[in-house]
């Protein structure tokens, strides 16, 4: 299977399908394409360092505020639709990963690409319903430190364009230790985003290959 993975960042959720693909953790399957909207994403070298070489491409949003006046974030995510399904087969994806991708994909994005029959799926590094959007790390860590919560955890989740409301597929919950900083908790969270991350293209390429997803 042909996985095409979208991210805004350091990679490191790419970097662990990368490692994986093709391995007993997440078997007949390639990692196609990488599509980046932050040209300096490190997870472009990732995928560039990767053997062979894995085929990037960068789509970013500014220039769609004076191309597309009138519709930016609409045209922008058409726009990313139509070169998702304009690549070549052999980069053509059975499974869309978003990995630390940081844009909120619209219907303009997900309509097309649902109509292809191309499943999503989504990292997000909380509890299904917990901490929506970004900086859900750092807000369950604060909650934890006024006793509002005992737990948080990562899950991987079919994208629909309620942002981070889809059906979740993995959960793994992480308990706060008490005194943890921030960063500690963020890197032990990383970590279990590592494992989540292949465990949810694994699940999402199965159920797809069984046509029950
Ligand atoms: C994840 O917590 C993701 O949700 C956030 O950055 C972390 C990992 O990003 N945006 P990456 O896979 O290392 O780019």
């Amino acid at each position: 299977s042909r996985i095409v993975v979208l991210i805004s960042g350091s990679g490191s959720n790419l970097q662990a399908l990368i490692d994986a693909a093709s391995t007993p953790t997440l078997p007949n399957a390639r990692i196609v394409h990488v599509i980046s909207n932050r040209k300096a994403a490190y997870g472009l070298t990732r995928a560039a360092n990767a053997s062979p070489p894995i085929p990037t491409s960068y789509h970013g949003f500014p220039p769609y505020k004076t191309s597309h006046p009138e519709d930016p974030r609409g045209s922008y995510d058409a726009d990313l639709a139509k070169l998702i399904l304009a690549l070549p087969e052999d980069q053509y994806p059975d499974l869309i990963v978003c990995a630390g991708w940081m844009h909120i994909l619209s219907p303009k994005f997900l309509e097309p690409i649902d109509a292809a029959g191309i499943p999503i799926i989504n990292l997000h590094p909380a509890l299904p319903g917990a901490f929506d959007g970004a900086g859900a790390i750092e807000r369950a860590w604060e909650a934890s430190k006024k006793g509002e919560i005992t737990e948080t955890g990562v899950m991987i989740h079919y994208v629909i364009k309620e942002v981070d409301r889809g059906e979740p597929i993995i959960v793994k919950k992480v308990q706060f230790k008490e005194g943890e900083s921030l960063e500690d908790l963020t890197t032990r969270i990383h970590s279990i985003e590592h494992v989540a991350i292949v465990e949810g293209a694994n699940l999402a390429l199965d159920s797809k290959r069984s046509g029950s997803s």
